[in-house]
């Protein structure tokens, strides 16, 4: 190795390894939302920024209850390695959580991985090559972006609106990447109270885009950890409901549990498994056992779907509080209005820009997404997310008015230099209609 300061000619003076990294590893980029967590971690901040789940509205007395359990029963069990596929017995029962979603399935099919974070990463592992292209919905999850862009595959935003997915466009965009003679590996999408959009896929578009899938031969990988958190009613049935072969299911108990035990898992054709198995292996030996068995132990004991209803209840309430403190404080802006999930996603008029506006939103004491932080091509400047999981409804209320103040200062601010300080709204990356503004 030669010595430090010889290198530092050719890498940067923070990193004197800058030039020895693998290409893939240009990809690994702080995410916006990452570098928000440790400024919107500060109590005086109203944080609208992250996805963080109530786990305080979980019954800490039965979560006890089945660690304890697991330890008195299994404990050598849980605290050695296990399969790489993940315990049977968990598995067997996940098929109980997504057959809510009308998925009927074969436990020998799940793969069991820490996180559907983890999942992403495997199936990204085990399908993409340099160059690949990844079609995904505009906007997308932040952090599966992450994922494909390290494997130095591409990203090709297929636009939304309050349906979902338009299909007429992914056929589009198809054609249009075929004709560059580009390879399209996966179709990766949220169907059901989409991060961060909030909107979910129509059943008949649902049908559609997978027939579409079909007749091009690509692969859907289909990232469902909201599915089961409807407000007034439930989400149209998983895609992997209709289609088993093209499909690869993607769950988790972070978003309906806990995400602090790190388990998800993938539902995939056979032959897919089987790799995912391997991969799994590779990477990380096994998922923890001890988790599995607390997860699988709750599961058994503990009246789950009814705290299920309960995160239900908390959220609706949370998100009402969300859009009436919107209309109160931003009726020129337009946002969607989600029937579950985390996240509601707003539109603002020219000529706001959601990542100049969030330095003085923090000042301001409110933290949120810019809307850039979803798309890999530079798009959402007019758009931002806000998570209403976390904060209470007298937080999420406080916030808005605190964002409403942000956006009269930036458009002051906007006026004195440049002379314009009125909001024309161009409908850039708006997939409202007039009664989700509701
Ligand atoms: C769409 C989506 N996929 C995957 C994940 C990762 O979840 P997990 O905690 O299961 O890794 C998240 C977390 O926020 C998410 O929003």
């Amino acid at each position: 190795m030669p010595p430090v300061t010889e290198q530092l000619p050719t890498g940067t003076n923070l990193d004197p390894w800058f030039d020895h990294y693998a290409e893939r590893a240009a990809g690994l980029r702080a995410s916006e939302v990452r570098a928000l967590f440790a400024v919107a971690s500060r109590p005086e901040v109203v944080s609208l920024a992250g996805g963080m789940p109530f786990v305080s509205a979980l019954p800490e007395d039965l979560v006890q209850g089945s660690i304890d359990e697991v330890m008195r029963t299994e404990g050598p069990v849980a605290l050695q390695y296990g399969s790489g596929q993940g315990f049977p017995r968990l598995r067997e029962q996940i098929l109980d959580v997504m057959a809510l979603e009308g998925i009927r399935a074969n436990a020998d099919d799940i793969v069991v991985t820490t996180g559907s974070q983890h999942a992403l990463e495997l199936v990204s592992k085990l399908f993409l090559d340099p160059g690949d292209v990844v079609l995904a919905e505009g906007p997308s999850y932040v952090t599966a972006m992450v994922i494909f862009r390290s494997y130095q595959a591409d990203v090709d935003h297929v636009p939304m609106d309050e349906h979902g997915l338009i299909p007429e466009a992914l056929r589009e965009h198809i054609a249009a990447l075929r004709s560059q003679g580009r390879t399209i590996k996966l179709l990766y999408t949220i169907p059901s109270f989409h991060n961060p959009a909030g909107v979910t896929l129509s059943w008949e578009r649902r049908l559609e885009i997978l027939q579409i899938a079909r007749e091009n031969d690509i692969l859907v990988l289909e990232d469902n950890p909201y599915g089961l958190l409807y407000f007034d009613r439930p989400a149209p049935d998983a895609l992997r409901s209709v289609e088993e072969e093209g499909v690869i299911y993607l769950g988790t108990f972070s978003k309906t549990l806990a995400p602090g035990f790190r388990v998800g898992w993938a539902l995939a054709p056979h032959a897919i498994r089987e790799k995912l198995v391997l991969a799994n292996e590779a990477a990380i030996l096994c998922p923890s056992s001890f988790s599995q068995l607390v997860i699988s132990k709750y599961l058994e004991t503990a009246d789950w779907k009814g705290q299920i209803n309960t995160f239900r209840g908390v959220y609706h309430e949370r998100k009402n509080a969300m859009i009436s403190a919107l209309e109160e404080h931003l009726p020129e802006f337009s946002w969607t209005n989600p029937h579950g999930g985390f996240y509601v996603w707003v539109t603002m008029p020219e000529p706001l820009d959601s990542k100049a506006m969030l330095p003085r939103a923090v000042k301001e004491l409110v933290a949120f997404t810019p809307g850039t932080a979803f798309y890999g091509d530079g798009g959402g400047r007019q758009n931002l997310r806000l998570s209403f999981c976390y904060p209470t409804s007298d937080q999420i209320r406080l916030g808005v008015r605190r964002l409403a103040n942000v956006v009269r200062g930036e458009l002051d601010l906007l006026e004195t230099f440049a002379g314009t300080g009125s909001l024309t709204d161009t409908g850039a990356h708006r997939f409202t209609t007039p009664t989700d503004m509701a």
